[in-house]
């Protein structure tokens, strides 16, 4: 009997160290352990043995049995360490490859690389870039850039209220106030951020986007403001292109104007067959922003903040980002832009 079990117990060993994977080790295990192998069959008969016999085989089919268990168990981590390792080096999933099919990357939005284009173009030009809250006090909306009492954007039909002194910025120029009252004089910095208005049509949406521009010192001039705005329509729009002042009216400004860029989609109007230019209907310019020299009334409301209206002077500007946008890359109709169809969309960056 002893004899049996010390065969079985080899045959064990053998057949678990030669068990080349986890699933044939379970079938070694099945049939060296199982219910129905003979070794626990040995042990369960030890009852029905002669008495000598039986502390000896029991003893012996016992210590087979742990042998054996002890033998698969190292086997088996053995060959799951390997089985694992295997399956790591051939299942590699590279992430950094392209998937099936390949998924295009985001692109920025046409509205966003315009912004940062003209960003650093003014960045060229020694201004800094500053951003500010959407929902502004009236006070800086308005009142501390000289707006009068009665002026209609005022009304709650052109503006959206939060509260009577509260609302959504209807322009950057609020961010004027601001920065001057952060910053002393020499300052020069451009304020980019969105802007709301209650209008809705093909040329206007309720929210918007908007660059001012600020620049303060004690001598700077209308002659500046008009290199400045060159320069960043030559840098945008192609380096043939000339600016024009034209004066006109806002409340912060004195004297105001309008800038035109000379169209770049004809000459002085017209297009090569004749034709007058859809772009700038015929007049050679079109209008790209509103700007001007700094009213004094408005350094008075940051006097405290060492701007004197007697020393100091500059030039401010305002553009729409949409307008730029349209103008340079001639899209037809602003609500494309908030449309998020990438048939418009792939089209640009
Ligand atoms: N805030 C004006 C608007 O939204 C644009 C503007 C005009 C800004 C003249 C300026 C400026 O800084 O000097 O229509």
């Amino acid at each position: 009997m002893n004899e049996r079990i010390s065969e079985l117990r080899a045959a064990g060993e053998a057949a678990i160290a030669e068990a080349p994977d986890t699933v044939e080790l379970e079938d070694v295990r099945v049939r060296f352990l199982g219910r129905k192998a003979e070794l626990p069959n040995l042990l369960r008969g030890v009852a029905q043995l002669p008495p000598e016999e039986r502390g000896t085989v029991g003893r012996a089919a016992n210590e087979a049995r742990k042998a054996l268990e002890a033998a698969i168990e190292a086997r088996a981590h053995e060959l799951e360490a390997a089985e694992l390792d295997a399956r790591l080096a051939s299942d590699v999933i590279d992430v950094t490859l392209p998937g099936s099919p390949v998924i295009q990357p985001g692109r920025v939005h046409l509205l966003t690389a315009t912004r940062r284009e003209i960003e650093d173009i003014f960045l060229g030009l020694g201004f800094r870039v500053m951003e500010g809250p959407e929902t502004e006090l009236v006070y800086y909306n308005f009142d501390a850039l000289n707006f009068d009492e009665t002026h209609p954007s005022r009304q709650a039909t052109d503006t959206f209220y939060i509260s009577d002194d509260v609302l959504l910025r209807v322009h950057t120029s609020p961010m004027q106030t601001r920065a001057m009252e952060m910053h002393p004089p020499p300052l020069y910095v451009v304020i980019p951020g969105r802007t709301y208005r209650r209008d809705n049509d093909a040329t206007h949406t309720p929210q918007f986007n908007q660059v001012e521009g600020l620049a303060v010192d004690e001598d700077v001039t209308l002659g500046d403001l008009q290199g400045t705005l060159l320069a960043f329509a030559q840098a945008i729009f192609g380096e043939e292109r000339r600016v024009r002042l034209r004066p006109h009216f806002f409340p912060f400004t004195e004297p105001s104007v309008e800038c035109d860029v000379s169209c770049f989609n004809c000459t002085d109007g017209y297009l090569r067959d004749g034709s007058r230019c859809p772009l700038c209907k015929g007049e050679g310019w079109i209008e790209i922003l509103g700007a001007g020299e700094v009213d004094p009334n408005v350094f008075e409301y940051v006097r405290d903040h060492g701007y004197d209206p007697d020393r100091h002077q500059g030039f401010a500007f305002g553009m729409g980002i949409e307008r730029i946008a349209m103008l340079k890359h001639g899209v037809s109709d602003l609500r494309l832009f908030y449309d998020n169809d990438l048939r418009f969309l792939e089209q640009f960056g």
